[in-house]
């Protein structure tokens, strides 16, 4: 199949999108969060096109977006007060809400799940598509099952080139890394993914908000996790990701007497000056962490071209958006964590 590039700016785009999307086809769509493998919601058939195309295990449910906040009723029921209140603040935005699912869902979209998860996003093009459709549009990240998320349409691709009907290609992601999802459906909400929406934002309109345990820690072997993608290795570039922590001197000192040709540094812009001959990557500034969300998983693709053994990481510690960037890069990293206090 011949993979058909659209232009978000060209006028005829949003049709032929829907187009595609309406007769059974799958069309990578734009968001703010990364790239979406898109497929009619509604229709199994094509829904089953993402799994294939992606490797994606089947008990892996898909989010579903919307264009609307007032299209939440049609796919899902028992809907509390608190989502109104998080669509009002952050909709359309990267936030994703798990709530009880209507039947007009099918079951290859939730995984067969009694819930659904579904996002409106930012991106004007991509709303404008689930418009003209009529319908949601079914999207995980569009990247082959377990490597980084793709936030250009370039990574999409490289990762999906000849599986795929058409991309809708409106430059890069602003957040770079997904939706952060909550989950409304248990006595007290729950974080099941941080991401673009940080966890204060969340509690100053819910007031309480539960971390879901698989969000930073690794996962014992069959614990049962209510976000079933938390439990696949997951972002993970080809080469070992280890990270190191400590203050900036310490760190390098750290990698300094590690470091082995052919491995490479993913550091802090501030930091590169201390990396000097190990192959530095800086992923933003320390000092914004938006800028790392952002650059992220397109310097882990990057660094994926070169073969690299090993990459000695460095992560922002904290909460805010730096906590999307832990949770991304600790499962990149297999939890793989050294202090660099240690010799
Ligand atoms: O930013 C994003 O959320 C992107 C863009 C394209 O919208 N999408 C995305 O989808 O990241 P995906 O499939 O890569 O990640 C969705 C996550 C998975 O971990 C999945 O298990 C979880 O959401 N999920 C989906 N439906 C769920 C449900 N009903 N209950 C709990 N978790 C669910
Ligand atoms: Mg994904």
């Amino acid at each position: 199949m011949k993979t058909e590039v659209l232009a978000a700016q060209a006028p005829e785009t949003a049709q032929r999108a829907a187009e595609i999307l309406l007769a059974g086809g799958l069309v990578a769509i734009p968001t703010e969060t990364v790239y979406g493998l898109g497929a009619n919601a509604l229709d199994e058939v094509a829904v089953s096109k993402i799994f294939a195309a992606k490797g994606r295990p089947q008990d892996n449910p898909l989010i579903i977006h919307i264009a609307e906040t007032k299209e939440l009723e049609r796919y899902c029921h028992h809907i509390p007060q608190a989502a109104y209140c998080l669509a009002e603040r952050f909709w359309p935005g990267p936030l994703t809400m798990v709530l009880p699912c209507r039947q007009i869902v099918p079951a290859k979209t939730t995984a067969g799940l009694e819930t659904v998860a579904v996002r409106c996003p930012e991106t004007e093009i991509t709303r404008e598509i689930i418009r003209l459709a009529g319908v949601p549009i079914a999207a995980p990240s569009a990247n082959l099952s377990g490597k980084p998320s793709t936030t250009t349409a370039e990574h999409v691709l490289y990762d999906l080139d000849g599986k795929i009907e058409a991309i809708v290609d409106d430059g890069p992601s602003r957040v770079g890394v997904e939706s952060t999802i909550v989950d409304l459906t248990q006595e007290r909400p729950r974080l099941l993914r941080p991401g673009g929406i940080t966890p204060e934002a969340l509690r100053e309109t819910l007031g309480d908000l539960v971390v879901d345990p698989a969000v930073l820690g690794n996962l014992p072997p069959n614990a049962v996790v209510r976000a079933p993608g938390m439990k696949y290795k997951h972002y993970a570039p080809q080469a070992d990701v280890l990270i190191v922590t400590g203050n900036s001197e310490n760190a390098a000192a750290y990698v300094r007497r590690h470091f082995q040709p052919g491995n490479a540094v993913l550091c802090f812009e501030e930091e590169l000056s201390l990396y000097e001959g190990m192959n530095p990557h800086s992923y933003g500034s320390r000092e914004d962490e938006a800028s790392l969300t952002h650059s992220l998983f397109a310097v882990l693709r990057e660094l994926d071209q070169k073969e690299i053994g090993t990459i000695f990481a460095r992560c922002p510690e904290g909460g805010g958006l730096a906590y999307a960037v832990q949770n991304r890069l600790k499962k990149a990293a297999g939890f793989h964590i050294v202090s660099g206090e240690e010799t």
